[in-house]
């Protein structure tokens, strides 16, 4: 590589992680800087529907409005892979017919700003600083990195619960096949209907050994519709860590795509160590996106396994030493990116600003317990979501009169009602109201499981 490649692949890096090469090579942190601009183009999404974090002032039939999703069905499946709204489609296009139209004059001048705009709007709608989140493609890209890469010592295992995702069981799976790493899962309830707070975190307490190391958990089941109660989870961990020493103690890792963009929390008040979601879920973010959120201590226990493409990087490689720099950082998967998905972001979380955390988690909630009240009156119909909105989200899973999950996800679809099977062994129907639905749709589709019952 000649000189000119290389300083270009530098410049590159610093403009494409947003870390600014020139300032880690000059031993900046750069999670401290300044935001500089940082914000200051990103369109107020969601500004026709809302007003300024108080809900939506168009109603949340103008929030509806903003998405492009076809007028004529009921979108209950809206959270497996999301339509975004306007304004991150608006941001996506923008960033797209720059970048065809020259793409290396774009990320030039673009690029360095528009990756802060994201990550700044990831870290205000997280809460935390910038510099403790990393981007991914997924939530499966998240958990497969973190899984991977987190650091165990002789002898410490990984606990993990029944109730997770195939993406944290199978990353797991990977990570003890390479280096032999010792697994172990615990069951938190039988009946999801019937869970209690007070039991699942006794759960957690019982599973937890003196050689566990990580703690895998899921916050909002996909496979029952459960939500654990994570933060009272992490206060008894945090009970279970007290006088242990720094490298025995248990780390909480919380998969929390069905959260994100539900959950009013701020994330590092939850106490938990890392959290990852994709954010093409119920954000309604682009697609190919996601998040790994860590404490500031808990990132130096993982390494990266993708190499970055940041500045700490690519310019210790340039200068022959080994990498330095923050572990988020350098944990983040480099290569060039969908920067058009990528830099939407920024507009993505806005829009949840915009509407306020708290006015989603509101309306959610609303929706989902609407549509719980409903079923429960239909013979024939098992809820297996508990009805308490403590200890569930948007995803309501029920058993309609015995029939496969499948075949009712075909005959509602016939109906205009998109709702979804769930991909575990013991399949349920599964629908989740959000703010791409109305009370109507939610009638509707009461309506039409009576009569599938
Ligand atoms: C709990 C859970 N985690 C992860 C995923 C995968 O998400 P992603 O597409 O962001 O990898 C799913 C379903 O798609 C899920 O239900």
């Amino acid at each position: 590589m000649d000189q000119l490649d290389r300083r270009t692949l530098l410049r590159r890096a610093g403009v494409l992680a947003g870390t600014g090469v020139l300032a880690g090579l000059a031993g900046c942190d750069p999670e401290r800087a300044g935001d500089g601009q940082a914000g200051q183009a990103v369109t107020t999404a969601g500004q026709a529907a809302t007003s300024g974090g108080q809900g939506a002032a168009g109603g949340w039939a103008g929030v509806r409005s903003q998405f492009e999703l076809d007028p004529g069905k009921r979108h209950f499946a809206a959270f497996v892979l999301a339509s975004h709204p306007r304004p991150v489609a608006e941001a996506v296009e923008r960033h797209r017919r720059g970048l065809q139209a020259d793409t290396d004059g774009y990320l030039e001048d673009h690029g360095q700003r528009l990756d802060r705009q994201a990550r700044t709007a990831a870290a205000d709608y997280l809460g935390g600083e910038r510099g403790q989140v990393a981007f991914t493609r997924s939530t499966t890209d998240g958990l497969g990195l973190l899984y991977g890469g987190l650091r165990l010592r002789a002898g410490q295992e990984v606990v993990a619960t029944t109730h997770d995702f195939y993406s944290t069981h199978e990353a797991l799976r990977l990570r003890a096949e390479r280096t032999g790493a010792r697994l172990r899962r615990i069951t938190l309830y039988e009946d999801p209907a019937a869970v209690t707070t007070g039991r699942l975190v006794a759960a957690v307490r019982r599973g937890l050994g003196p050689r566990t190391r990580v703690l895998a958990l899921t916050w909002v089941h996909s496979g029952t519709g459960v939500k654990l109660p994570l933060a009272e989870i992490c206060a008894a961990v945090a009970d279970h860590n007290r006088g242990r020493a720094p490298a025995d103690r248990v780390l909480v890792c919380a998969d929390a795509v069905h959260a994100l963009g539900v959950e009013p929390e701020a994330v590092p008040d939850l106490g938990c160590d890392f959290l990852v979601a994709g954010c093409h879920k119920w954000l309604f973010g682009p697609r190919g996106t996601g998040v790994v959120w860590g404490r500031r201590e808990a990132w130096a226990e993982v390494t990266g396994t993708i190499p970055s493409f940041s500045g700490a990087g690519i310019g210790a490689w340039i200068e022959g030493r080994a990498p330095a720099g923050p572990r988020s950082v350098l944990f983040e998967p480099g290569g060039y990116h969908a920067y058009e998905h990528r830099w939407a972001l920024a507009e993505a979380f806005r829009f949840h600003l915009d509407l306020g955390k708290r006015a989603v988690a509101d309306r959610t909630r609303v929706l989902a317990t609407r549509l719980k009240d409903g079923l429960a009156g239909i013979p024939g119909v098992r809820l297996v979501t508990p009805r308490d909105p403590e200890l569930s989200a948007g995803i309501v899973c029920l058993e309609v009169g015995g029939r496969g999950p499948g075949e009712l996800v075909a005959d509602l679809r016939r109906q205009g009602i998109l709702a979804s099977a769930t991909p575990y062994a013991e399949p349920y129907l599964r629908l989740g109201p959000s703010i791409v639905t109305g009370e109507e749709d939610v009638d509707a589709a009461v309506a039409a499981i009576r009569g599938l019952a």
